[in-house]
Formats: structure tokens, C-alpha cells, sequence
């Protein structure tokens, strides 16, 4: 048995999943892990470091894998794309900003296009240009997103996108999710937080330890870290975190950490270069319930693919023969 969409026709991929660009957490071996496993699994190019980008790349060796970026931060270092281009990776994706000037140059080769979306608008600026691919990202994501809740977000998307394959990000971190994804219309998912704290992932010890314990409860979108992180974010995305001691201090209060900023910026870059998750932030999203272990990215796409099988299975046995037809 198997769970084919149009997404593996259009990365020769053999499971509909792929591994978020997550920075600082998606790196070349979990990439390569996850590509390996049959999804595709996809480097997090971040805010764009050339060396990093480099080294990631030759960890995940021969393995095909892609790329993500955050596309304000590209338009600031747009060399950045043709280092990864020349790495002729299988997909390269673009999320938060214009993507138009990067266009032409993407599709002078045989990388595919996908684009992250937050609204309707954005996702028909993709049909408009013809992007490979969008994922329609709900608010419960890890990381940053927008206001948009995954389950009414991605039909809508669907709705729009016409032949373009929508993947559906945000909250989905297990067979139940992608099963459930897949009846919206969806032709996958992207996943970030269940992979947060696999093995191969690169977040810090104390943060996986951290997301084990955490809820989604435990989490909200708020500007605090980018504010201390001193990342200039344009207005209409925010980041979703494990609550800390510091969004308990400042997440009520931006005027104040303004105020504070130097002082508070210090005491952020400390905590995080000792891992102090009480002040630097743990960036896993609402599925965070469903982080339970630290164990192979191999395993939880697996058993994310089996337990959707079953599922898709189960669910189809509630569907009787009715040859009354239906009453209206
Ligand atoms: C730790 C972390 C870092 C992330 N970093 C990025 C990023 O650099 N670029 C990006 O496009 N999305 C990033 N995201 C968002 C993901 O692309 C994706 O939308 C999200 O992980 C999907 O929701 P989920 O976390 O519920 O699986 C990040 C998510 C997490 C959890």
C-alpha cells in the first residue's frame, strides 16, 4: 500500500512529506534523512549564511534534497540563490516576501518553485505566476506565519491554485494530520515541528528536551525574539514559540522592550549561547502534543505514512452504499 498525489509525480518523491526549511534546525543530514525516507527533505537557508549553506549542502551529500529561504531576507543577499542553484537542488522554496525578482532565474533550470502562503492573495499572486507548487500555511505552524487557521485556509487555497499542487503546512505532525490533509484537497503536507527534535535535527539539546514536554497550549505567536534577535521583520508575520520567561516579561509589553532593547538584546545572546530555553526560544508550533521522543526523522515519517494508510482506510469503511440516494 501507498499514499501517491500528484506532489510525488512532481518530485519523483515516493511519500507526500516534506521537511520544512526550518533555519537553524533543518540542516543536511535531516534533509537528507527525510529524502531518503522517501519524502523530500528540505534544507533551511534561513537569513542566509554562504558558509553554512555550503557545508549543509555537502552533508547531505548525493541525496537529492532542496532549499528554503525567507525571501526578504534573499532580496538583501540575493548571490545566495546562485550558490544553492548551482547545487541544482530538487526544489527550492520561498516564504514571507515579493518572490517575483527571483522568478525568471529559478525557472532557467530544472528546480522546481514552491511558494509559502499565508492569505488568499498571496496564493493567487502564485497561480498568476505559475509556481510548481504552494503551501498553504496555517497559523499554528512553528515558526513564522500569519493569521490563517490550517483547516478552512487550505480548501480555500485548493479552491484557488486550479492545477498547482497545494501542500498543506501547520499542525500536522502525524498520520492523522496528513490523512486529514489530503481530504482537504491537499496534495501533501510540510512538516516542521514534528521533525524538530528528531535525531538528525539541529536544534539544541535543551530546546528538544523542552519541545518533549511542551503544548500547544505552551505556545504563541509574538515579535519578542525577533525584536531581541535584532531581525527586522516586515508587519504581518510573527513567530510562533514555546512561552518563556522572556515572552512572559516582554510579549505584553513591546514598548517596554524597546525601551530596553540594548540591554535586553545582551542578555538574549548569553542565554543563547549557554541553550537557556527560559530566554531563548524554542520555535515548535501547535502540534507540539504530539512531540513525544527524540528518534529518527526515518521513523516519524513512517509511521506518519502507515498511520495515514490506515486512517484514509478506516475512514473510507464510513462511507455505506446508500442506493436510496441522498435526501434533501
Ligand atoms: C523551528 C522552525 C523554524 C522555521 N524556520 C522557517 C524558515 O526559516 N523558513 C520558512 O519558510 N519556514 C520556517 N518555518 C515554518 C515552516 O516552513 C512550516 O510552515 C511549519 O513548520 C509548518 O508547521 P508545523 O511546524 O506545525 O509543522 C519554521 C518552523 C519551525 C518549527
Amino acid at each position: 500500500m501507498s499514499i501517491r498525489t500528484p506532489l510525488c509525480d512532481l518530485f519523483d518523491i515516493e511519500h507526500p512529506v516534506l521537511l520544512a526549511p526550518m533555519a537553524d534546525v533543518s540542516g543536511g543530514a535531516i534533509a537528507a534523512a527525510v529524502s531518503r525516507a522517501g519524502g523530500l527533505g528540505l534544507i533551511g537557508g534561513g537569513y542566509g549564511d554562504a558558509d553554512w549553506l555550503a557545508l549543509e549542502f555537502d552533508t547531505a551529500g548525493e541525496t537529492r534534497i532542496g532549499v528554503g529561504f525567507i525571501t526578504w531576507s534573499l532580496t538583501q543577499q540575493p548571490h545566495l540563490l546562485d550558490l544553492v542553484l548551482d547545487r541544482a537542488p530538487a526544489a527550492l522554496m520561498l516564504s514571507f516576501g515579493d518572490f517575483q525578482p527571483f522568478l525568471r532565474k529559478i525557472r532557467d533550470g530544472k528546480t522546481k518553485l514552491i511558494v509559502q502562503v499565508q492569505t488568499l492573495d498571496q496564493a493567487r499572486e502564485c497561480v498568476d505566476a505559475g509556481v510548481d507548487a504552494i503551501v498553504a500555511q496555517g497559523t499554528e505552524a512553528g515558526g513564522h506565519g500569519g493569521t490563517r487557521s490550517t483547516l478552512p485556509f487550505v480548501p480555500a487555497v485548493v479552491d484557488v491554485a486550479k492545477d498547482i499542487p497545494v501542500i498543506a503546512a501547520g499542525g500536522i505532525a502525524d498520520g492523522r494530520g496528513l490523512a486529514a490533509a489530503l481530504a482537504l484537497g491537499a496534495a501533501g503536507v510540510l512538516c516542521g515541528t514534528c521533525f524538530f527534535a528528531s535525531d538528525e535535527s539541529l536544534a539544541s539539546e535543551n530546546a528538544k528536551q523542552a519541545a518533549l514536554c511542551g503544548s500547544g497550549e505552551d505556545t504563541q505567536r509574538s515579535s519578542v525574539f525577533d525584536l531581541a534577535r535584532g531581525l527586522d521583520w516586515p508587519d504581518g508575520w510573527n513567530l510562533r514559540t514555546m512561552r518563556n520567561a522572556f515572552t512572559n516579561q516582554w510579549s505584553e509589553n513591546i514598548g517596554g522592550l524597546r525601551q530596553n532593547l540594548a540591554e535586553e538584546q545582551a542578555r538574549f545572546a548569553i542565554a543563547r549561547d549557554l541553550d537557556d530555553t527560559d530566554i531563548a526560544p524554542v520555535i515548535i508550533g501547535e502540534a507540539a502534543d504530539l512531540v513525544r521522543a527524540i528518534e529518527p526523522a526515518q521513523d516519524i515519517l513512517y509511521r506518519m505514512i502507515s498511520q495515514a494508510e490506515d486512517r484514509l482506510q478506516r475512514t473510507s469503511r464510513l462511507v455505506e452504499p446508500n442506493n436510496k440516494g441522498l435526501r434533501r
